[in-house]
C-alpha cells in the first residue's frame, strides 16, 4: 500500500478549525482508494512564537524537508505582529524550498450565487499562477531615521531572469494544457524596469508557444476585467503581490475566500510542496466553529492530486461540489447557518454515497 508521508501545520486561527476536517477528508480518501496517510502534526505558529520567541524551531525547515507534502492552515494571530509571523514561517517555507509556482484555482462552482450577476459556473473558470519566492516579497530593504519627519523606508523588489522564464514557462505549460490563453498581468507601463522584463521575457517564451493566445494586461486593467468580462480568463500570470491582490478579488468572484485552494509547487520535486487555503486564520470568526471548511478541503483535493492520488483527488473535489450544489449544509460566509464540522461531515457523506 502506497503511503505517503505528511507534514500537517494547523498554524493559528481557523487554520486550527479547517485542517482538521480537511486531514479527515483525506484519511477517507485513503481508506476508499488504498492508500495511507501518515501524517506528523507541528505546533507551530503564533502560539509557539508567543512561547518560544520564534514562530517554528530554528531546525524547522530541515525538518519539513523530507516530507511528500505540507498541509497547512493559517498564520496569523493579532498579539503577533503579522510581519514577524508571516516571515517566521510561511513565507520561509516559500522561499527556502523555491516552491515557485502557486497555482491557485478560480471557479464559481454551481450552487454559489457569486457577487457578479447573471454569471454563471462556466463563466468563471480561471487558474492563477503566482510567483511566489521574489518580486515585491523578496524581503529586501529597511528603513532609516524611524519615527522622525526624515524617516526612509525601502522595500525592493527583485525579479531575476532565472525566476521570471520558470514561472512563465509554468503558466505557458498549463495554458496549454487547458484553453490555451494566457493573460500576462504586469505594469510595464509604470515600472520600467521589471516589469518591462517580464514582458520581454514573456515575448521570447511565448515564441514556444504558438498555439497559445497571449494577452497582456496592466495589472489595474486586469482586476477591472476580472470583474467585467471573467469569461475571457483562462491561466493568469503575474508576480508575487499582483497575484496575491488579484487572488483575493478571484476568492470574491467565487463568493467566499472560504472556499479558495491553492498549491505552493516545486515542479522540479526536490522540497515538498505546500498545500493551503488561500484565506487567512480569520481572527474575527476564530473559536466559533464557523469557518468554512471549503478552501481546505479543495486544497486537499490539490495535495491529493499532487501525491499522484489521481482518482482521491476527483473524488474529494466531486464530493465538495456536491455539497455545493445540494445547498443545503453550508457555513454562514455562504449565507448558511452550518458548522465547519458540519460542512466536513456532509462532504464525507457525499464520499461515501
Ligand atoms: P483573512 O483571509 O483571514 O480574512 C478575511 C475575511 O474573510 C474575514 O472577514 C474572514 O472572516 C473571512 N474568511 C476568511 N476565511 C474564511 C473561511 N474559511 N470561512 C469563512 N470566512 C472566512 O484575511 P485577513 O483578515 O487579512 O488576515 C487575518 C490574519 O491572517 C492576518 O494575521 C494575516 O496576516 C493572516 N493571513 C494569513 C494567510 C496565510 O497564512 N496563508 C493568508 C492571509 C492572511
Ligand atoms: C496569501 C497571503 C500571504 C501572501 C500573506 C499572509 C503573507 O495573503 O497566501 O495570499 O501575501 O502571500
Ligand atoms: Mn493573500
Amino acid at each position: 500500500m502506497n503511503t505517503h508521508r505528511l507534514a500537517v501545520i494547523p498554524g493559528d486561527g481557523i487554520g486550527r478549525e479547517v485542517i482538521p476536517v480537511g486531514l479527515k477528508v483525506i484519511d477517507a480518501a485513503g481508506d476508499r482508494f488504498g492508500f495511507r496517510i501518515e501524517p506528523s502534526e507541528f505546533p507551530w505558529g503564533c502560539g509557539y512564537y508567543l512561547s518560544h520567541g520564534a514562530m517554528m524551531p530554528e531546525d524547522g525547515l530541515t525538518r519539513l524537508r523530507d516530507f511528500d507534502a505540507i498541509y497547512l492552515g493559517a498564520v496569523g494571530d493579532p498579539r503577533v505582529p503579522d510581519h514577524v509571523s508571516l516571515w517566521g514561517l510561511l513565507l520561509p517555507i516559500r522561499k527556502s524550498f523555491e516552491l515557485f509556482a502557486n497555482v491557485r484555482p478560480i471557479r464559481l462552482l454551481d450552487g454559489i450565487d457569486g457577487p457578479l450577476a447573471g454569471r454563471r459556473p462556466e463563466d468563471i473558470d480561471m487558474m492563477f499562477v503566482r510567483e511566489n519566492t521574489e518580486g515585491e516579497y523578496a524581503g529586501i530593504g529597511g528603513r532609516m531615521a524611524v519615527g522622525t519627519p526624515q524617516e526612509i523606508a525601502l522595500q525592493t523588489s527583485v525579479h531575476t531572469r532565472r525566476s521570471t522564464e520558470r514561472i512563465l514557462r509554468f503558466a505557458f505549460d498549463l495554458a496549454r494544457a487547458r484553453r490555451r490563453r494566457l493573460a500576462h498581468v504586469t505594469k510595464s507601463n509604470a515600472l520600467q524596469y521589471t516589469a518591462v522584463m517580464w514582458d520581454d521575457v514573456a515575448a521570447e517564451i511565448g515564441r514556444d508557444y504558438p498555439d497559445v493566445e497571449v494577452r497582456k494586461l496592466h495589472v489595474d486593467a486586469a482586476a477591472y476585467q476580472m470583474v467585467l468580462h471573467p469569461d475571457w480568463f483562462d491561466v493568469l500570470v503575474a508576480s508575487n503581490l499582483y497575484a496575491d491582490i488579484l487572488t483575493d478579488l478571484g476568492a470574491a468572484l467565487q463568493g467566499s475566500l472560504g472556499l479558495s485552494a491553492s498549491a505552493n509547487l516545486d515542479p522540479t520535486r526536490q522540497a515538498p510542496s505546500m498545500f493551503e487555503p488561500v484565506h487567512g486564520s480569520a481572527p474575527d470568526i476564530a473559536g466559533q466553529g464557523m469557518a468554512n471548511p471549503m478552501a481546505a478541503i479543495w486544497t486537499a483535493s490539490l495535495l491529493l492530486e499532487h501525491l499522484g492520488e489521481t482518482e482521491a483527488s476527483r473524488a474529494v473535489f466531486e464530493a465538495l461540489t456536491a455539497v455545493v450544489r445540494a445547498r443545503e449544509v453550508r457555513t454562514p460566509d455562504l449565507g448558511g447557518h452550518n458548522r465547519t464540522i458540519e460542512v466536513g461531515d456532509a462532504v464525507l457523506g457525499a464520499m461515501a454515497a
